[in-house]
């Protein structure tokens, strides 16, 4: 299984934050946001993941992230030259996922709570089990409008279409920007047309495989967090949902370093000698705690 993350755009909505640092490099909180997309991989076991940045803004992924040793996740970088849809991500990393299943997840999407739906769907694609091929999830918002929306079949209650931002939604099920596809992504997607908003849409790509049967929609449960991050309000909000659960639990929402120990990516050596590594500051000391407990476990 090999993880993208989706990390372009042009961030207008959070203009002029986004005219110093791209929007996936914000803080949330405490952390840049890449951060939890890329703690969602590592917790469903990806350890290969391609980063799709502009050009303009890859030297600050690569600067803050590396080779992803420190993590035991092997980074790889490409560009996306310009917003040409979500779907072209499947294009760009071709040569990267050479027809393997792929978990990807946009850039500026932050989930918290259980991960185990999104690890049982991993394990599944990997089963492929009855034909499946693609399997997405649907999360109940108030603005479904702002998002790829799932409408059912109104007698059988099946999902019968995935439609791209609709004006008047016929459900509040909204798709979040998690997706796991079979190696034949990319050529579903270069038989794709671009949309009226000429872009290659990701709807449309996972309506393909709905079209043959191939596709599991799974709702997810409401005690999962899926945020937004996209305004200067959700930015704040959900930097105000991670403060409150650190400050409360003590522990740290996608520190990528504990994750990996936890994941076996690197053992105890390996974290003492990124701790070394670490700039002074209070993430280094909670790292010192993270290994001395792990440790003493
Ligand atoms: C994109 C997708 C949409 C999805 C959303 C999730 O929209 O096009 O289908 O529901 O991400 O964050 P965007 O946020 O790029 O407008």
């Amino acid at each position: 299984m090999k993880g993208i993350i989706l990390a372009g755009g042009a961030g207008s909505r959070l203009y002029p934050l986004t005219s110093v640092v791209t929007k996936q490099l914000q803080p949330i909180y405490d952390k840049p946001m890449i951060y939890y997309p890329l703690s969602l991989l590592m917790m469903c076991g990806v350890r290969e993941v391609l980063i799709i940045t502009t050009e303009f803004d890859r030297p600050f992924f690569e600067n803050l992230l590396g080779s992803g040793a420190r993590f035991g996740v092997d980074i790889q970088f490409k560009t996306q030259a310009e917003p040409k849809g979500i779907a072209e991500a499947y294009l760009i990393g071709e040569d990267f996922l050479q027809g393997q299943d792929s978990l990807m997840v946009l850039g500026d999407n932050l989930f918290h709570g259980d991960f185990k739906p999104f690890r049982a769907a991993v394990d599944q694609q990997r089963a492929k089990k009855g034909g499946l091929k693609a399997q997405v999830f649907a999360y109940p918002v108030n603005d479904p409008e702002r998002y790829g929306v799932v409408e059912f079949d109104k007698k059988t209650k099946e999902v019968k279409s995935i439609v791209e931002k609709p004006k008047s939604p016929q459900s509040n099920y909204a798709i979040p920007g998690l997706y796991l596809m079979d190696g034949s992504a990319a050529s579903r997607v270069k038989a794709q047309k671009p949309s009226r908003r000429g872009e290659l849409e990701i709807t449309d790509l996972i309506q393909s495989y709905l079209d043959e049967g191939s596709l599991r929609v799974e709702v997810i449960s409401r005690g999962m967090a899926w945020l937004d991050t996209g305004t200067p309000q959700s930015l704040l909000e959900a930097s105000s949902y991670i403060a409150a659960l650190e400050q409360r639990q003590g522990f740290k929402v996608a520190c990528l370093e504990e994750i990996a120990l936890r994941m076996n990516f690197i053992n105890t050596q390996q974290l003492s000698a990124v701790i070394e590594e670490t700039p002074n500051s209070p993430y280094k000391d909670y790292l010192k705690v993270i290994l001395k407990e792990y440790e003493e476990e």
